[in-house]
């Protein structure tokens, strides 16, 4: 009896000890906008954010109070455009929803002019103040934004290819709700890994891995895949105007941070599909591409192969990769050239 309670007591003491070591202190940059003021929300529910840091160049203070009063540990802070430093002090992780969102008749390339320099002046502004901090890029076109990440923090001498991830889980949401629309069963058994990069052609859903995906006929197979590539146009045509998706994106962004909050905390076993630095096509000259990856103390722990794929499959990849690889060149010139 004493043994076992005995027991418990360095238990609860070992787990008391290690979570109030871990002080995990979030930003994001871009909290005012559609996806930012969500994705705040329900960053400050995540008990493993210790600390949120809210800015934006327009209202960042004024979501930061409304969510601080939310009954959750983690304190929170807003910032106005010129303390962009200070709510980058001391941050592990920084999630990036800043940028123009698409409007009807535009593709995510379309938004390069504008969102190019707005996220290299804030990776750069990371550069300076948390070098060692996990950059999750949300804003899109993320095919270019992700290389030009990189290409800031290496013009800086402090890229570390474990640290930087194109937020591609927003694919995987609507492919497994997608899909579980189609079969009849519940979307958490119709798990679906998505590689490639995030736009029309780029996204490549590997429907043939899953117990669910592989029985498919061909037409329903081939509309299935027409609606996970183009699932942003859906959001965007329905709101008229009004921007892209930013709830769903959201809750995308919510859960690949506490994937990678997981990891970095040393929980083993977390995959999801990411965009990142990669050699999986880099002797085809492609940088980085979305699969599988581990997360881990360090973020990406371990890159894995896309495993079998159908002959279909194959031939979304064979679309996919000039296309990616421009848009990486894309990103990469923009910021030779700046
Ligand atoms: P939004 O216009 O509602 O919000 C963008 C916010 O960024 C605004 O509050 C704006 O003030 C802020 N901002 C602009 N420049 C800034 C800067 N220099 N520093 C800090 N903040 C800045 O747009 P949204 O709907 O939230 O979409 C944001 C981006 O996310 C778009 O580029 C969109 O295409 C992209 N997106 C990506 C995915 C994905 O799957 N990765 C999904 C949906 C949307
Ligand atoms: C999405 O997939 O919903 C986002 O990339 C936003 C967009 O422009 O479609």
């Amino acid at each position: 009896m004493f043994a076992r309670s005995a027991a418990r007591a360095a238990l609860n003491s070992r787990s008391f000890s290690s979570s109030a070591a871990r002080h995990t202190k979030v930003a994001v940059l871009g909290a005012g906008g559609g996806i930012g003021q969500p994705l705040s929300l329900l960053l400050k529910t995540n008990p493993l954010v210790t600390s949120l840091s809210l800015y934006d160049i327009r209202g960042a203070p004024g979501v930061a109070a409304d969510v601080s009063h939310i009954d959750t540990a983690s304190e929170v802070n807003g910032y106005p455009a010129d303390k962009l430093d200070q709510a980058l002090e001391g941050v592990e992780v920084v999630v990036i929803p800043a940028g123009v969102p698409r409007k009807p008749g535009m593709t995510r390339d379309d938004l390069f002019n504008t969102n190019a320099s707005i996220v290299r002046d804030l990776a750069s502004a990371v550069a300076r103040v948390s070098p060692q901090a996990h950059i999750l890029v949300i804003s899109n076109p993320v095919n270019s934004t992700v290389p030009i990440v990189a290409s800031v923090l290496e013009k800086a001498g402090v890229f570390d290819p474990r640290r930087v991830f194109g937020v591609t889980t927003l694919d995987v949401v609507r492919a497994r709700r997608f899909l579980a629309g189609v079969t009849g069963n519940h979307p958490k058994d119709t798990g679906v890994t998505v590689v490639g990069g995030h736009s029309g052609k780029t996204i490549v859903p590997l429907l043939s891995q899953t117990s669910y995906g592989k029985g498919l006929d061909k037409e329903t197979w081939s509309q299935l895949v027409h609606r996970i590539q183009f699932g942003g146009d859906e959001v965007v045509k329905a709101k008229d105007g009004a921007g892209s998706a930013t709830l769903s994106m959201a809750y995308a962004g919510a859960k690949f941070t506490d994937s990678l909050l997981r990891g970095l905390s040393g929980e083993k076993g977390v995959i999801t599909p990411t965009f990142v630095k990669s050699d999986l096509f880099a002797d085809q000259g492609i940088e980085f591409f979305s699969s599988n990856v581990e997360l881990g103390p360090n973020g990406v722990e371990k890159i894995h192969p896309l495993g079998p794929i159908s002959a279909e499959e194959q031939q979304l990849l064979n679309e996919c990769l000039p296309d990616l690889k421009s848009n990486i060149e894309k990103g990469r010139k923009f910021v030779e050239q700046s």
